[in-house]
């Protein structure tokens, strides 16, 4: 028996399809049927660059367009992925949800709550899955963290601490070339993932935390583009008065760093490949108040393989997906906060 795939179009011939044009490719219920560039030649380019070996040879009827509209309005299209810049998300994911269209949008859904609303109105209108691309979820060691967490080993959890930082190559600078306020900087690239991390961390019955204050600092560059912003998320105190602190910290300017730690009232839990860099291996430690201490390792697992299938199966099943408005909407407000701090 085949098994259904869902055929997706890729709207942006964006660097970040190194690892998800592959994905779609390779998820056993997805089919790559189109991808589109404004810019003549690029999306054809990018499916050459990073189609495994030998696909193109068997595919040639994969449409390569230069005219996003095009794909949106392509019928052969069921599902679009958006990886556009952050602040072009809304406008092209709102005209593709108009069109009828599925929709996967990379990190940050959008740089306003007002945006991911628009974007919410117009899926319920429209009757379509929509999820902002956290692959992270998909990895197997961040359920571990949750089990090791829910099973009281480290105690009650007080303290988080999210680090994602890099070394940004000159050639990538084009990238922090506008203002926060126009989804530029660090804050909007890779602070999502840390601001994420914090809540789900924060976590109780399955729904994220929410902050009840922020405060945060940040160095900007000449176009307003925060290089390094570091904060503090106040989340409330616990049952018993403790204070609950989530402390991240993110950066253009500074070594690797992929991490979040975990800090309860009987040990801490750390992540050390959270985000998981390309040749990362996934590990997490944990270490007790009497001095037991682990590491465990994980076999290989890619989270943007894992993201398309649970995409793709939610809307060939139509099954809720992991990913919420609820949670896109709270990750946003979270970082419009931040924002507000910085200022
Ligand atoms: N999940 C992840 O692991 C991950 C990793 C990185 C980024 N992201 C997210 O994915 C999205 C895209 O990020 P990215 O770093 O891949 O973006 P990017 O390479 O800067 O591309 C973004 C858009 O800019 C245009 N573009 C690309 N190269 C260009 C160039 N040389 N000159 C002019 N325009 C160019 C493309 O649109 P056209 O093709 O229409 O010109 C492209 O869709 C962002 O929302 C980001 O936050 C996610």
């Amino acid at each position: 028996m085949s098994i259904q795939k869902l055929k997706w179009g890729i709207l942006g011939a964006a660097r970040v399809n190194e690892r998800l044009l592959p994905a779609i490719i390779e998820s056993p219920n997805s089919e790559l049927v189109a991808i589109a560039s404004r810019r003549a030649g690029a999306a054809k380019a990018v499916l050459e660059k990073y189609a495994p070996h030998g696909f193109i040879e068997t595919h040639s009827d994969v449409r390569c367009y230069d005219d996003m509209d095009a794909l949106i309005n392509d019928p052969n299209v069921e599902a679009i992925y958006c990886p556009l810049a952050n602040e072009e998300h809304a406008n092209w994911a709102i005209k593709a949800i108009n069109a009828g269209k599925h929709i996967l949008i990379e990190k940050p859904m959008a740089i306003t709550l007002k945006d991911v609303e628009a974007i919410e109105a117009a899926a319920i209108k429209n009757k379509v899955k929509v999820m902002e691309g956290f692959m992270y979820r998909f990895h197997p060691q961040h359920q571990r963290v949750q089990e090791i967490i829910d099973s009281g080993l480290i105690g009650d959890v007080l303290s988080v601490r999210a680090s994602f930082s890099f070394l940004m190559k000159s050639a990538r600078m084009y990238r922090i070339n506008r203002s926060m306020a126009d989804g530029g900087g660090a804050m909007w690239d890779i602070g999502p993932y840390a601001i994420h991390s914090l809540r789900w961390c924060f976590q109780k019955d399955g729904k994220p935390a929410e902050p009840v204050s922020i405060t945060a600092h940040a160095k900007l560059n000449e176009h307003g583009a925060d290089i390094v912003t570091s904060g503090v998320l106040d989340f409330g105190p616990d049952s018993e008065g403790r204070a609950r602190f989530g402390h991240f910290d993110v950066s253009f300017e500074r070594s690797r760093k992929s991490e979040y730690e975990i800090i309860g009232t009987k040990g801490w839990v750390k992540c050390h490949a959270a985000w998981v860099f390309q040749n990362d291996v996934p590990v997490i430690s944990w270490a007790l108040e009497d001095g037991k201490y682990a590491e465990e390792r994980f076999a290989p697992s890619n989270h943007f393989n894992l993201e398309i299938e649970h995409f793709s199966d939610c809307v060939l099943n139509n099954k809720q997906p992991l990913l919420t408005f609820a949670d896109a909407k709270a990750n946003c407000r979270a970082i419009e906060m931040v924002l507000q701090a910085v200022k």
